[in-house]
Parts: structure tokens; sequence; C-alpha cells
């Protein structure tokens, strides 16, 4: 991720908004993610994560 966007995702953050700019879809690989919004339920379970928020717990293969 650019530093600019996340720069701008804790600015939205400080003002309570949801972000959800660094959206990915995570094709291989397990990461432990803990949000506060910006991604819906089901959009977890089709696959997708935000990397600003996640700790890997494996190799990852993510798509943009
Ligand atoms: S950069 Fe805002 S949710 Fe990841």
């Amino acid at each position: 991720m650019h530093a600019e966007a996340m720069i701008a995702c804790c600015a939205r953050l400080r003002r309570r908004h949801l972000c959800g700019t660094c959206k990915s879809k995570l094709l291989s690989g397990s990461v432990d993610m803990k949000h506060n919004g910006g991604i819906r339920q089901r959009e977890i379970d089709a696959g997708l994560f935000l990397p600003c928020c996640s700790k890997p717990l494996s190799d990852l293969v993510i798509d943009r």
C-alpha cells in the first residue's frame, strides 16, 4: 500500500468514516484481520480483506 493511501485512510478513520481503500482479494494464504469497518461480511466471505488491518499468517498471493 502506498503511504499516501494509508495517510488518507487514517484521516478518514479519525473522522469515523469507513475507508476500504486497500480492499484486496486474497488468492492464497491466510491473514488475521482486525478491522473497524470498511468491509462487509459478505465481502470477507468472498475472499476480500483489508491489508492495512491484517497480519499475514503465511505467504500470501493478493489481487489488487
Ligand atoms: S487503507 Fe483504509 S481500510 Fe485499508
